[in-house]
This record gives structure tokens, sequence and C-alpha cells, in this order.
């Protein structure tokens, strides 16, 4: 078992519930299923971060995709904060169940302890820092129970485990390790940059079609190397002797998408993602 992994049911132990982070534009692709097993009787909640990178059709679809699971989820935007505050009415919800059975007990005002997880890049420092604040006391170290782990104190119903569990990206099916690469949850250095830009440009054709034409002025090529050839052509990116650099342009495409400049884009949708998103706007 990795380090990561034994940490993780570690501190799991200690909290009540666990907020999991996803990205927005590939919900499903960004999670990691064994969360389940390791979360089992635990209060859950979802959060798709990045929702302002992602489509808000897609957003409203994945938000009723859980919550038919039966998943408490909502969307957020870790970077501006949006959402953040209705977080708080969500993990009274979450843990209606343990709440009722602590008053039961005569616990009362107990807080709820929670971690953050996710796979990497999903945004779980920036969550952690928007969502906590400067104004929140860290408790420290709990004498006998939390030996080593630091809590932040967030108000009197919740505190939340300062350091977020890092889960492993799942990636056997090769479309799931295609979406991951796009959104930077795959290490840059070990993928080949204008083959991966081949294959987002394959998926932005699909379900987005117009935002490639309308941001570099190009047409829709017979293959992906050539629509790719026509942007480095488009944005004058070129090597010596006038041949394009389609490494530079596929790093400016990969950058445009990565920063919402290609447009808001939902790269799954539940069930399905052959449609076209943009025939439902
Ligand atoms: P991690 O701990 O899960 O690995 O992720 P981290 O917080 O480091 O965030 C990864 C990147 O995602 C950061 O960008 C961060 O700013 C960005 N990010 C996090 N949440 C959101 C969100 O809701 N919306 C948007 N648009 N971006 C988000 P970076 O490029 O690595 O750094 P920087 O450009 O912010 O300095």
């Amino acid at each position: 078992m990795t380090k990561a992994k034994r940490m993780m049911q570690e501190n799991i132990k200690l909290i009540d519930l666990i907020i999991e982070l996803v990205d927005a534009r590939i919900p499903l692709s960004s999670r990691n299923p064994e969360i389940d097993e390791l979360g089992k009787g635990k209060s859950r909640i979802v959060l798709l971060n990045k929702s302002d990178l992602a489509d808000p059709v897609g957003n409203k679809q994945w938000t009723a995709y859980f919550q038919e699971k039966g998943i408490h989820v909502l969307e957020v935007n870790s970077k501006s904060g949006m959402g953040l505050k209705a977080i708080h009415g969500l993990v009274q919800t979450a843990c209606a169940e343990k709440i009722a059975r602590d008053k039961k007990r005569g616990i009362v005002n107990r807080p709820i302890r929670a971690m953050v997880v996710g796979i990497p890049n999903v945004g779980k420092s920036t969550f952690i820092n928007s969502f906590c604040g400067r104004a929140c006391a860290k408790t420290g170290n709990k004498p006998g129970v939390t030996k080593g782990k630091q809590w932040i104190k967030l108000n009197n119903k919740l505190e939340l485990l300062d350091t977020p569990g890092i889960l492993w990206p799942k990636f056997e099916d090769p479309e799931v390790g295609m979406r991951l690469a796009f959104i930077g949850s795959i290490n840059d250095e070990i993928i080949i940059v204008e083959e991966m830009v081949c294959d987002l440009l394959r998926c932005i054709r699909t379900l987005y079609p117009k935002s490639i034409i309308e941001r570099y002025q190009v047409e829709w090529a017979e293959n992906e190397v050539d629509t790719l050839t026509a942007i480095a052509k488009a944005r004058g990116c070129l090597a010596k002797g006038e041949t394009v650099n389609l490494k530079k342009a596929a790093e400016l495409v990969l950058d445009d998408y990565r920063s919402g400049k290609l447009g808001r884009m939902t790269m799954e949708l539940p069930e399905t993602n052959i449609a076209s998103v943009e025939d439902e706007t």
C-alpha cells in the first residue's frame, strides 16, 4: 500500500465528513472510485470545483447526476470563492444523521470534523485557503486524539484537517487518461504535447466546434494535425525557414484551453459524451 493511501486511511478515522473535490470539466474522470471504499460509513459531499471553466449546462447536468445518486453536491470556484458559503449548510444536511445520533447521546455542539480529498491539481490547496480564509484559527494538536494533526476551526460547527488527502488518478482507461492530461492532472513532462493537443482538438471538435474557429479564425481541417498546422500559421508559430512550429502551437492551444480562453467546456457528460454541448445552449 502506498504511503499516501495509508495516511488517508489513518486520517479518515479522525473525521466525520469527506469533502471530495472533482474537476467540473471531467467530474467522473477526476474521481478515484476507491474513495467509496476508503470513506465507507462517513458522510460525503462532492464539490464540482473549477465550475467557472466548465460549461454551465454541463454543471447543471452533473449536479443533477450526483443528486440522483443521493450524493450532496455543489458547484464551486475555489479561486474566486463562488459557492463556498453554501458549503456550511450542505455540511449540516450531509451530517444530519450523525448530529441527531450525537444529540440522542447527549452530545451537543460537537463540531463536524472534515477532510478534503482529491486527485492532484483539482484545487485542494486553493480550496482550503479560500474556504478557511485568513481569519480561521488553527487549533493545533488535540492531545491524545489527533496527535500531529492540525485542525482549522471554521466556526463552532466545523473543523477541517489542514492537509488534504491526495487521491491518485485512475487512468487504466485511455480515454480517462487523456482527459486527465487535458486538465493537467498528469505530469505534462511525460506527455508529448502535440499528440495530446490533437486529442484535445478531436474532443473539442465534437463538443464545441465553434470555439476553435472563433478564437483562431481557422476552419476545421480533415485531421487534427492539419488543424493544428492552420492554427500555427494563423498565430505565427514558426520555426526556422518558415516551417511551422507545431509544439509551440500545441502549447498555445493547451494554455488557452486550461485558462478558459476557448470558452467554458465540459469534456464529459453523464451517460454520454457524444452530443455537442453547443447544441443545447
Ligand atoms: P491541488 O492542491 O489539488 O493540487 O491544486 P491547487 O490548489 O494547487 O490548484 C491547482 C491549480 O488550479 C492552480 O492554478 C489554482 O489556482 C487553480 N484552481 C483551483 N481552483 C480553481 C477554480 O475553482 N477555478 C479556476 N479557474 N482555477 C482554480 P495554477 O495555475 O497552478 O496556479 P495559479 O495560476 O493560480 O498561480
